[in-house]
């Protein structure tokens, strides 16, 4: 597939300070190792490589990109940055602040960015009015991947409320499966924390808690009643789940060993990596109780500033590739996220896609889209270790749920 215009030549060519251009490499650090991830990098491979940009790989597995931002910061100390970087949220305005990423404003200007990025991700993109990143997607966290079949033969229907899912996980557990698909890792804990504490309190709740941070909200019961459907869902996870990779959990329910996962909707691109169609032979629905909020994120890849002319060059049309319409949705159809401009046709979106980008385009009109905890666009890094720390603390018993609302409380007050 050949998705690059002309006009992204002239966008490369504008980004250098020579007037000829030998494109060079990208060097291309991200986090996007399982199936499902693999598939779309490699619709982003092939759109470069036939513009004539080569792709070093530098792949860092790790859900989430935590182990990915370790391996960022020792390359970047060591005066060995990679060109291009998936990054999401907070991470991108933190390396900005160091002046570490290039400018991509003519490329941004030649391309319209302004008029098509949502505000919501221009606010991660874009650092002190100047454009930093390009946003390759949006992902949203609240939702949960059901095995239909499983579903049918067990005679449960699609749960619509809180305690709706709790008697549908009874259900499973009794049938001799496993209720919820779930990977152990700190990340994966935080994940289902956004979308259990949307179903307690919503965006309200939400917001005060995680965005602004408000120690009254941290400390309220809603949090209690969030750490205590966390211990309900704990409750349902099999014995092996420590450790455990994402899209391991996910096989879980392809596979129907289990019948549901809470999960980002990267998972979707594991689903269909295994030829799995939505409707037929999974569900996607928001966490019961979220229905009408979404929690995003936005893969991004930011460029650090480079002085090489081929470089700049390569790193200017990668740059406009990634924001073309026709890119975003061939894209976004393989990954399971949804384009990062709002002028996209819904046509190739599968039943999960199109329902995620209305859901999408609703909650921004009404106020409740927010920014995704877990994956970095609620808080910088350093806060949301600490919430990390104590979810996944009491997600393994170490602490009560009144407990953990302490910690939270004091560890939030401190990672500030
Ligand atoms: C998220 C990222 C997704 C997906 C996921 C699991 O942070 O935004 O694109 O890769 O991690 O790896």
């Amino acid at each position: 597939m050949r998705l690059f215009s002309k006009k992204s030549v002239a966008v490369a060519a504008l980004l250098t300070s020579t007037s000829v251009v030998s494109a060079a490499d990208v060097e291309v650090l991200h986090w996007w190792t399982s199936g499902g991830e693999a598939a779309a990098l490699n619709v982003l491979k092939d759109d470069l490589s036939g513009q004539g940009i080569g792709w070093q790989d530098m792949p860092v597995a790790g859900g989430g990109g935590e182990s990915a931002m370790t391996v960022l910061r020792a390359r970047v100390t060591a005066g060995d940055a990679p060109t291009a970087v998936q990054m999401l949220g907070f991470d991108i305005l933190d390396w900005a602040a160091e002046g570490a990423l290039a400018n991509l404003n003519d490329v941004a200007a030649a391309e319209g960015w302004d008029a098509v990025v949502p505000a919501a991700l221009q606010a991660f993109a874009k650092h002190d009015g100047n454009w930093i990143s390009a946003p390759v997607n949006v992902h949203s966290t609240n939702w949960v991947w059901a095995n239909k079949a499983v579903l049918d033969e067990l005679g449960i229907a699609q749960p619509e409320s809180w305690d709706d899912f709790v008697a549908a996980m009874a259900a499973v557990k009794a049938s001799g499966r496993t209720a919820l698909a779930h990977g152990g890792q700190a990340w994966q804990e935080a994940t289902m924390f956004d979308g259990v504490a949307l179903s307690v309190g919503g965006v309200d709740f939400y917001t005060k808690a995680f965005i602004d941070m408000d120690p009254a909200a941290l400390g309220s019961d809603m949090m209690k009643e969030t750490f205590d459907r966390m211990a309900t869902l704990r409750s349902y996870v099999d014995d092996n789940f420590s450790g455990r990779d994402w899209n391991l959990a996910s096989a879980m329910v392809i596979n129907g060993d289990a019948a549901f996962q809470i999960m980002g909707d990267w998972a979707k691109g594991e689903f269909l990596n295994a030829g799995k169609v939505p409707n037929e032979d999974f569900l996607c629905f928001r966490v019961p109780g979220s229905a009408g909020s979404v929690s995003f994120n936005s893969d991004q890849f930011a460029m650090f500033a480079v002085s090489d002319a081929g470089a700049q060059a390569a790193q200017g049309a990668m740059a406009a590739s990634i924001m073309s319409p026709s890119f975003q949705s061939a894209f976004n159809v393989v990954k399971g996220s949804v384009p990062a401009r709002t002028d996209v046709p819904n046509d190739a979106f599968d039943a999960c896609g199109k329902k995620g980008m209305a859901e999408l385009a609703a909650a921004a009109d009404s106020g409740s889209l927010v920014g995704s905890m877990a994956h970095g666009h609620a808080n910088r890094a350093a806060v949301k270790n600490a919430i990390y720390d104590v979810v996944t603390a009491h997600f393994n018993g170490e602490y009560d749920s009144a407990t953990a609302v302490e910690e939270l409380v004091t560890a939030v007050e401190l990672a500030q």
